[in-house]
């Protein structure tokens, strides 16, 4: 960390040491704000204000402008997600094979809005641009894992299957 910024609420974990060697890797250039948040989202999963903040003060921006950029794009989170993260792909491939009926579907089963979390917690519903798999499109990601050429029944199973594991183990 340069001299004279001070330490917001973050952790100190191996998360922020990555983090800060990143900043440090881009000279805390303000330019590379962008990719230094596609960074900490990596790291964190999501970017609360803590994060936003620490990352205004290493870059020395004013935090409303870090705020505006991570909300601008809507690729970043800005919430903690839920226990189990869906995201589909709405890149034109896989829209043109269905991906709107996929989110539709899921939003309808599990009463959850994209960009949401379900209530309880358990589930977060995403949707992201081009994942880079358009020959197998319609993508969704379902806890990490690509289902290809996707259709809404499967994926609601799959969600329910992951989902309901949780609920086993939790007996
Ligand atoms: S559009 Fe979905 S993988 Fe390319």
């Amino acid at each position: 960390m340069p001299d004279g910024v001070q330490q917001t609420g973050l952790k100190t974990d191996r998360r922020l040491t990555l983090l800060e060697a990143a900043i440090k890797k881009h000279q805390y250039r303000k330019d590379a704000l962008l990719e230094i948040l596609h960074i900490a989202q990596e790291l964190y999963g999501y970017l609360d204000k803590d994060l936003l903040t620490h990352i205004s003060k290493l870059l020395r921006l004013p935090p409303s402008h870090v705020y505006g950029v991570a909300t601008f794009y809507n690729l970043f989170k800005l919430k903690k997600p839920g226990a189990h993260v869906v995201t589909v792909c709405m890149g034109t491939a896989c829209y043109v094979k269905g991906a709107e009926e996929i989110v539709s579907a899921i939003e309808r089963d599990f009463n959850v809005k994209r960009g949401g979390t379900t209530p309880d917690g358990k589930l977060s519903l995403f949707v992201t641009r081009c994942i880079g798999a358009c020959a197998m499109a319609p993508n969704t990601i379902v806890d990490g894992e690509t289902i290809g050429k996707a259709t809404p029944d499967e994926v609601l199973k799959k969600i329910r299957a992951v989902v309901g594991v949780e609920k086993v183990e939790a007996r």
